[in-house]
């Protein structure tokens, strides 16, 4: 049943382009520049968003922030669920709250989500289990179309919900005028490239298996990436820290020399997102900053980029994309580390301690 892998989670990280399809599967139209997502919810009414969700979803989230802020400019909150629920946020029947699961069944977001709903907002959930708990609360419901996923590590249903937020971000952005039609046009091109993107970033996993054996003792890690790609960082450290038990933080890269800096030694290994996108050049200074104090530096950067192997041990290279949809590939490699790092330290991947798949209590 995993289909010839020896863990769901590898079965799981390959099934990524397949699962990528059916999220974006017959939703794309580029003929009328849009995403049909057969919603109720009046994408026009919103003039802002808040996204609710836990652990991996909430990375997703914090990547659906800048796409939706990017192309519907609305400005969008995003919090942890255990967070939202006491700190009376201000809501009304314009806040379009969003509630990001694969389980749809995580009591914190559920609880967060009544809060938003308690105030008058309008509610949506992005989600994967059918007829889940939330699904049954919302006001309307965007199925990311993943399948079960079984591997406690979260993979597919992360690379799906990146593409539901994709969509939600051209749905408004189109709704308020914010997103030009032949702009639209272009980005929707991009979305329905990725599967096949993913498959490519997919051909790394012997590279990425050698350098994480080159890693696998150390006690830490550090992951970097700036603008959308800082919360890719926090999905990689987390992924790592979850399945191979090593300690693993993630920083904002500009925010590395207010105080993370100082933990750079040559025992250190540091991921850096550093893929193409209008901030490339500081990223590639946040890399050399690394280097100039002994770091390890493996980053990840864009094909056909030369400049990111002269400062960097090493090197994976992930297809060229729009740089909103750079998180979607680049996770890629992230979760082949993890995996990697976790087999050769002789963890249960797919059953890590302490953790379940779906958590429902507070
Ligand atoms: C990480 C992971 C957890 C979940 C979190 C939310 O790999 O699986 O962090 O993402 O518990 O779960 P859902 O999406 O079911 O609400």
């Amino acid at each position: 049943e995993k289909g010839g892998h020896p863990h769901y989670m590898l079965k799981e990280i390959y099934e990524q382009p397949r699962v990528l399809e059916n999220t974006l599967g017959g939703r794309l139209h580029e003929e009328h520049a849009n995403v049909e997502l057969d919603l109720n919810l009046d994408p026009a009414r919103y003039d802002r968003v808040h996204v609710i969700a836990c652990g991996t979803a909430y990375y997703a989230g914090w990547v659906g922030k800048y796409l939706i802020e990017s192309l519907a400019r609305i400005p969008v909150e995003i919090d942890v669920a255990s967070e939202y629920r006491y700190r009376d946020p201000v809501v009304d029947g314009r806040t379009l709250a969003v509630a990001i699961s694969q389980s749809g069944e995580t009591i914190d977001t559920l609880e967060a989500l009544r809060e938003a709903k308690r105030k008058g907002a309008g509610t949506l959930g992005v989600i994967n289990a059918k007829g889940s708990s939330i699904t049954r609360e919302v006001d309307d419901t965007l199925y990311i179309h993943a399948g079960p996923e079984i591997g406690v590590a979260s993979t597919k249903a992360y690379m799906a919900m990146l593409g539901a937020m994709a969509m939600l971000a051209v749905w408004l952005g189109r709704a308020r005028g914010t997103l030009a039609e032949a702009d639209a046009k272009e980005f929707l091109g991009e979305l329905r490239k990725l599967p096949r993107l993913v498959e490519q970033a997919l051909e790394q996993r012997a590279h990425v298996a050698h350098i994480a054996e080159k890693y696998h003792q150390a006690a830490d890690y550090l992951f970097l990436g700036r603008h959308i790609q800082a919360p890719t960082a926090y999905e990689g450290a987390l992924k790592l820290k979850e399945i191979s038990y090593i300690h693993a933080e993630a920083y904002p890269a500009g925010e590395m020399k207010h105080g993370p800096i100082a933990l750079i030694d040559e025992r250190l290994p540091v991921v850096v997102l550093t893929t193409d996108s209008p901030f490339y050049e500081k990223t590639l200074s946040n890399i050399q900053e690394v280097r100039a104090r002994g770091g390890r530096v493996i980053a990840v950067a864009t094909e056909g980029d030369s400049e990111a192997r002269r400062f960097a041990q090493d090197v994976i290279y992930v297809p060229r994309t729009h740089h909103l949809l750079a998180p979607v590939v680049s996770v890629v490699p992230l979760q082949l580390l993890a995996y990697e790092t976790a087999v050769l330290l002789g963890r249960d991947v797919d059953q890590p301690r302490n953790l379940a798949k779906s958590v429902t209590v507070e």
